[in-house]
């Protein structure tokens, strides 16, 4: 057999094979991803329907494995196995075969293993804490402070106005992100990132979970799917060098200036402690998880509270007695009870990742099973976060009271809320996002009233994070002054 074809044949056949009958002598039951579609009646790369997918895994019991082409993926939802994927076994998972098909983000700290990423956690790590987030607060608040002077710009005559928020909290986020990790502005090349990530992810998600994904050969051929994204890693990393260009060529600086995350990686750079695909990929990694997931965030407790008019009028009472004139201070934050709670409640029920991924890499027990080395696992964040057993009968109403004795008591399993993973790996942006989402909304709430546009259609869907595909349209009514 020639050696492609023999490659071919161990990747699209010998090793799936192998991995299916190891999950079936082990007793784990098997659900095609055809079947899995075909109950539900819809196609993979339909609009909005990888939620509808993911929210349905939860009727398939606590652990089952489905095989799509050469990737068999064993589907775990009961936190004791979670536990010993993210915490206990850490070490014997990377990144699944998705976030690794993502090129453009490829030896950056989100997708990378082993030693490679433990160094780059320890740089990028003390960046992120609580204490450099609240010598930063102003930087959050003056671009929140900018997206909703633009939202009061051209009110109708009754105060009103219908906005695209998503669209906006993706603005504010890119924006306010881009001036605490790189110290730039990035307004002009922002519809450039926006267009680029948006194609890029959608077309990976085609590529790994469409027709591609199931024909040997597809994925290296020139299609008109691999060209863009190629065309869209090179654009996404142009994005990258020119910031990094723009920060080497500086002249102007600030007498009492800290270090930019972007500064900090070119001088990494050139002591060799950081390759220079290491500080591009970064750039790029940064642009996309700083700024898509607070905006999902912002845009689901939106939602959230046009729908329940009485939360509404609740937090803003608490936000009126706060934060008077966008004075909000740090000390604030975690006075703002109702609003944390309401936080949390999204997150819950509008995971900004409902899915977290692992490959095995080195042989190990899950509870009395064995995940053999290539099987690929997903935690599907969800079912966790739905499930009657650890939220109890009503873990489908939004009730944000359950949070009202903080995150230990809402549920019976701490397990059972993943809004930030869990583990060596669990995200460095948690503090970084919350503060933003208590910063913006408060002010919001302070601001405005809202509800949703006559327009909006329900239609949440996932590329990397969980967004609504067709923007999130509302009537925002400017408040009277008191
Ligand atoms: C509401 C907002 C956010 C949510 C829900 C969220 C969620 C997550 C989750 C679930 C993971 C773990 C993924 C895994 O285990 O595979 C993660 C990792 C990560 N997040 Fe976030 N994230 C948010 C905001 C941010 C922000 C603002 C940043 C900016 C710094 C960020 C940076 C990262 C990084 C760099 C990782 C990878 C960490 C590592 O592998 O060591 N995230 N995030």
């Amino acid at each position: 057999m020639a050696p492609r074809v023999k490659q071919l044949w161990v990747d699209w056949i010998w090793t799936p094979n192998c991995l299916v009958q190891c999950c079936k002598r082990q007793g784990i039951p098997g659900f095609s991803h055809h079947e899995i579609l075909k109950v539900l009646q819809l196609r993979s790369m339909d609009t909005g329907q990888s939620w509808t997918i993911l929210n349905s895994l939860r009727n398939h019991g606590m652990i089952f494995y489905t095989r799509v082409g050469k990737f068999v993926r064993l589907c775990v939802a009961d936190p004791v196995f979670v536990r010993q994927i993210l915490i206990d076994n850490a070490a014997c998972y990377e990144k699944p075969s998705f976030i690794r098909s993502l090129s453009a983000i490829g030896d950056g700290i989100f997708s990378a293993a082993g030693k490679d990423w433990f160094h780059q956690r320890q740089i990028f790590q003390p960046r992120f804490l609580s204490k450099e987030i609240k010598r930063k607060l102003e930087l959050i608040k003056e671009a929140a402070i900018e997206a909703l002077y633009d939202c009061e710009q051209n009110l109708q005559f009754n105060n009103e106005k219908e906005i695209d928020i998503y669209q906006k909290f993706l603005e504010l986020t890119l924006n306010s992100f881009g001036k605490f990790t790189f110290g730039s502005d990035l307004r002009s090349p922002m519809g450039e990132i926006f267009r680029s990530f948006d194609r890029y992810l959608y077309n990976n998600r085609k590529r790994m979970f469409g027709l591609a994904s199931r024909l040997p050969g597809l994925l290296s051929l020139p299609t008109s799917v691999n060209q863009e994204i190629k065309e869209d890693e090179y654009r996404l990393q142009m994005i990258a060098v020119d910031l990094l260009e723009k920060e080497t060529t500086r002249q102007h600086f600030e007498p009492d200036e800290e270090e930019s995350l972007l500064a900090l990686m070119l001088r990494l750079l050139r002591d060799e402690k950081l390759t220079e695909k290491q500080v591009i990929d970064n750039c790029v990694t940064f642009l996309l998880v700083g700024h898509e997931t607070t905006a999902s965030l912002l845009a689901w407790t939106t939602y959230l509270l046009a729908l329940h008019p009485d939360w509404q009028e609740r937090t803003r009472v608490e936000a009126a007695e706060l934060c008077q004139k966008d004075a909000l201070q740090w000390s604030d934050l975690s006075h703002l009870k109702t609003l944390n709670m309401i936080l949390h409640e999204s997150l819950r029920m509008f995971p900004p990742q409902p899915l977290v991924g692992r490959t095995c890499v080195s042989e190990n027990s899950l509870g009395q099973f064995v995940i053999p080395k290539k099987l690929e696992v997903f935690i599907p964040i969800v079912s966790l976060h739905y499930s009657k057993e650890f939220w109890g009968d009503d873990a489908d109403e939004f009730r944000p009271e359950r949070f009202a004795n903080g995150l230990s008591r809402a549920s019976n399993n701490p397990l059972a809320f993943l809004p930030f993973g869990s583990g060596p790996r669990t995200c460095i942006g948690q503090v970084f996002a919350l503060t933003e989402a208590r910063v913006v909304l408060a002010m919001m709430l302070n601001k405005f009233s809202w509800k949703l546009s006559p327009q909006y259609q329900h239609c949440p869907d996932v590329a990397l994070t969980l967004y609504p595909s067709f923007g999130m349209p509302i009537v925002l009514k400017k408040l009277s002054p008191p």
